[in-house]
């Protein structure tokens, strides 16, 4: 692996602009002395610019939750990439959240996907499969449909200027700090399945180097079982991201 791991707070809609400052001004004490992580919070759009000034000099990179895939233009209320350089060097893209409530399918993720790599952001592309899908043995097909169609176009110059996320939909809390993680078999193998399409569709090298990473109710109690998969490369948290003891502690496993 030539990169570090990588472990992101997702924040989804959470924190006020108050509230991500207050966040920062702990959390960046407790993971000062992580050299070996990658650490990179997506806060709301709205707290972006603040962040942008208290994260500077420290061990601590930004990224945005969403944006368009063109650069400017009649488009209410959305932000593009250009955009978002501005302030952050990563973006989430494909969440199951955003295909769920607000529609977006394979076809619009890889559009957007494209404009990040060209725009020098960072995208993590999110892919994973429902519990009905899981339930039917059809986990394999969707994650391969996702990937075959979000990465249309993706060479293999730009492929490992992204992260994949492995997100199995049943595994998300939700909010639920009580909600049950995948196991980290079922989680490895989902990393694997993954990994291998990855080798078929470029090479070796890039499937051994590529980041994937895993995102479902991962917590301070169970991401050392889980970072220690070889196929792991890091962990999106949501839920636990939130407070910043307990992000600091999953930052901190491979110190
Ligand atoms: P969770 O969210 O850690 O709260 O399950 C992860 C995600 O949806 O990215």
């Amino acid at each position: 692996m030539l990169m570090k791991p990588l472990i992101a707070a997702n924040w989804k809609m959470n924190k006020n602009v108050e509230e991500a400052i207050s966040f920062i001004d702990e959390f960046k004490e407790l993971v000062k002395n992580v050299k070996n992580t990658e650490i990179v919070i997506f806060p709301a759009f709205t707290s972006l610019c603040k962040l942008k000034k208290l994260v500077e000099n420290t061990n601590i990179k930004l990224g945005a939750q969403n944006m368009h895939f063109e650069e400017k233009g009649a488009f209410t209320g959305e932000v593009s990439a250009l955009m978002l350089k501005d302030f952050c060097e990563y973006v989430i893209l494909g969440h199951s959240e955003r295909r769920e409530f607000f529609n977006e399918d394979n076809f619009l993720i890889n559009k957007k996907l494209i404009a990040a790599l060209n725009t020098s952001l960072r995208p993590i592309l999110c892919v994973g499969e429902d519990l009905e899908q899981r339930k039917k043995g059809k986990t394999k097909e969707i994650i391969e449909n996702q990937l075959k169609n979000c990465l249309k176009g993706v060479d293999k110059n730009q492929i490992l200027k992204m992260d994949i996320a492995y997100e199995p939909i049943w595994a998300i809390s939700k909010g639920n700090p009580n909600h049950k993680a995948a196991t980290a078999e079922d989680a490895e193998e989902g990393h694997k399945l993954i990994r291998n399409f990855i080798k078929n569709m470029f090479d070796e090298h890039i499937a051994k180097n590529i980041r994937i990473i895993y995102g479902g109710s991962m917590k301070p109690e169970n991401a050392r079982e889980l970072l220690s998969m070889p196929d792991i490369n890091g962990g999106l948290v949501g839920n636990a991201s939130l407070d910043a003891k307990s992000f600091a502690e999953v930052c901190g496993v491979k110190i």
